[in-house]
């Protein structure tokens, strides 16, 4: 059957909702609860290859490059292999030092974005090995690589990309045990990641299920020339993806910052006219967070927190200009964005809907770049 938005008043809200069916789909099949690890037949690498490697790098574009750092501190966190992302666009210009023992990684919705194919190109000019997280079954990128994850996202039409994200997120998650669980991850840390990831199905439609209280608070941010979307460690691509949403189809000017890094610059600005999106997890950095906080609710900036339950956020919540706090669902830390992203996503709708905006086909942008 053609794929149509239906009774969805677009693409982007269609492919919102569809988020549960396909993070089931991207796992299925995939997780070993037995060796508490994951099974990546397509990978083409056999353990002794696998615990060859000694860094990772990804490239991608836009939402693929920041959901490739939410990735790289995966694989930091569950393999304890070096990892960092890099934009493709900027990689394949810079004439980069390509290495036998890293393992490269193409992430790509469409698989056709002319910045990250040619990145794969590059390397494998080089002799670099490179394998795709890719959702377009038989794309240029996925056909250069020497292996991959297909993300079984479905069909996205939406310039704002959401479901894809959130399949290459869990990709990455599933990549990253597999790396770690044939090096030191242990058995139960192993299993302790299945149980959480086989729970984010139900945990990212809990989320959607508060689709109007979430509207409430765009709605509060829509009329705001700029924002900040703040976060730290892994809450700062989060940050870097939230803004991006919001850019994209509400036009505004949405700036992502390390919640650490405000108080060295951007902090100038924070007023009653500019809001604040805070990504603030309960893990190690929720009390530094909070004391973030502070200093904006002090310059009587409006924010946003997007927290989990029960972090205390102290007298910043009794702050004149607080306009809310967004719990999501507990998991183990380590897959905390996959969670923080889906109400970011919501904001972003939102925002643009009540300013009248086309949500599927923002100005001046293409659903993929594939020409120069
Ligand atoms: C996502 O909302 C964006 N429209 C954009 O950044 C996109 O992620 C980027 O162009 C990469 O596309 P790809 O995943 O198809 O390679």
């Amino acid at each position: 059957a053609a794929y149509e938005a239906g009774e969805h008043e677009s693409f982007m809200h269609k492919e919102m909702l569809e988020q549960p069916a396909a993070a089931a789909r991207v796992l299925s099949g995939r997780l070993d609860e037995r060796f508490g690890t994951a099974h990546l037949g397509g990978l083409n690498m056999d353990a002794r290859e696998t615990r060859a490697i000694r860094r990772v790098k990804i490239l991608g574009c836009g939402s693929a490059y920041y959901v490739g750092q939410m990735g790289a501190a995966l694989v930091e966190e569950l393999a304890r292999i070096p990892a960092d992302a890099e934009a493709a666009s900027e990689f394949r210009y810079r004439d980069p030092v390509i290495e036998p023992d890293t393992l490269y990684v193409a992430v790509s919705q469409s698989g056709e974005t002319i910045d990250t194919l040619l990145a794969v190109q590059e390397i494998r000019r080089k002799g670099g090995r490179v394998i795709g997280l890719v959702n377009v079954v038989g794309s240029a990128i996925a056909r250069e690589c020497e292996g991959g994850i297909y993300l079984h996202a479905g069909p996205e039409v939406a310039v704002a990309s959401t479901k894809a994200l959130t399949n290459m997120f869990l990709g990455f998650s599933l990549l990253a045990l597999q790396l770690g669980r044939v090096r030191d991850l242990s058995i139960a840390d192993g299993r302790r990641l299945i149980n959480g990831l086989s729970r984010v199905p139900e945990q990212i439609q809990e989320i959607l299920d508060r689709e109007a209280e979430i509207a409430e608070v765009a709605s509060q941010l829509a009329a705001a020339e700029s924002l900040f979307f703040v976060g730290r460690v892994r809450g700062f691509p989060v940050a870097r993806e939230g803004a991006q949403k919001f850019k994209e189809i509400s036009y505004r000017h949405a700036e992502a910052y390390q919640t650490s890094e405000l108080k060295h610059g951007p902090l100038a600005l924070v007023s009653e006219q500019v809001p604040t999106v805070a990504i603030v997890p309960d893990d190690e950095l929720t009390d530094r967070n909070v004391g973030a906080l502070h200093e904006i609710a002090a310059r009587r900036g409006p924010l946003v927190v997007i927290t989990h339950e029960g972090v205390d956020l102290g007298e910043v919540e009794a702050s004149p200009n607080f306009l809310a706090r967004i719990d999501v669902p507990r998991n183990e830390r380590e897959l905390d964005p996959v969670l923080l992203v889906v109400p970011l996503q919501l904001l972003a709708f939102h925002a643009a809907m009540q300013l009248g905006h086309d949500i599927d086909k923002p100005r001046n942008l293409a659903k993929s770049v594939t020409v120069e």
